[in-house]
């Protein structure tokens, strides 16, 4: 029995985040039917609600309550001001939700997602595409599912034959939207069949998984947009890169996510990089 213990020491802690996730993307889905009063953040069109706000509530205070010298990592707890440093300590990093501009407009793609990392690796990834009602999770070895149906990423080796997602962020710097669509101009003429986005990279992640897609990468992307994700896109075959062909490395802001090396590699051949600062980057004190 303690050695079964010591092989899965996370089982807990994931079939919570489960629980927690579906909790909610109730919330959200219920806040939906209701008026939204909507925030901005980094610029204009980065965008926050007071249900991202009480949904992240909901999360961390659920999960320290189970947990309670666990770290977390939130983006609405960053956005006030908490710090984003991952450390060896068990922590958790949570998106409550995203793909908030699809929620304020009502577009049908929003993800809950959380993510649990110890000595920096990441253990589980659970994203709850609220709106579809589907449950996306993966354990560090132990295969992703999506509302229990094993995930496997696409075979297409071919990038002629393939779908890719990308996504426009919320910097709209006219120098950086220039690269973002010139990338997408070059990929899309390579040519590939198709280039489409959800709105939340979490789910982007999860339709890399489930080998809707075959690969899907952005500049300017956050921790909590990705962690979970990462976790449900390794488990299901399928291999993350940084866009410079280098490790991904979770706090860059950079990542590509795919069914292959091929088809990574043939991305990364086309992407215009533009700075974005780390996640991580100490915060300038005035
Ligand atoms: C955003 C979404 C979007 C991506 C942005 C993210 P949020 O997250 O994941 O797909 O393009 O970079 O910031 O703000 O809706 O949680």
């Amino acid at each position: 029995m303690a050695q079964q213990m010591e092989e899965d020491p996370w089982q807990k802690a994931y079939d919570i985040a489960v629980q927690v996730a579906k909790t909610a993307g109730e919330e959200i889905r219920k806040a939906g039917e209701s008026e939204i009063r909507v925030m901005t953040k980094s610029s204009t069109v980065d965008l926050v609600t007071k249900t991202d706000e009480r949904v992240e509530k909901i999360i961390i205070g659920s999960l320290k309550k189970e947990f309670p010298s666990h770290c977390f990592i939130g983006e609405e707890s960053v956005a006030k001001g908490e710090a984003c440093v991952l450390t060896d300590k068990p922590t958790w990093i949570i998106d409550p939700v995203d793909g908030t501009t699809n929620f304020v407009h009502g577009f049908p793609f929003v993800a809950v997602s959380i993510a649990f990392a110890v000595n920096k690796e990441l253990e589980f990834g659970v994203v709850y595409s609220c709106l579809e009602d589907k449950m996306y999770k993966a354990r560090k070895g132990k295969g992703a599912y999506c509302n229990d149906e094993l995930l496997q990423v696409s075979d297409v080796k071919d990038i002629n034959k393939s779908i890719i997602i990308s996504e426009h962020g919320t910097d709209r710097s006219p120098e950086k939207v220039t690269k973002i669509f010139s990338t997408m101009k070059k990929i899309l003429c390579i040519p590939v069949h198709g280039l489409r986005g959800s709105g939340t990279a979490a789910t982007n992640m999860c339709l890399v998984a489930s080998g809707a897609v075959e690969a899907f990468f952005e500049i300017g992307i956050h921790c909590w947009d990705i962690a979970a994700g990462a976790v449900i896109v390794q488990e299901a075959g399928g291999i993350l890169l940084d866009v410079d062909g280098g490790p991904f490395d979770l706090m860059s802001r950079r990542m590509v996510s795919a069914n292959n090396d091929i088809i990574a590699k043939r991305i990364i051949k086309e992407i215009e990089i533009f700075p974005a600062v780390r996640d991580d980057e100490p915060v300038q004190k005035q």
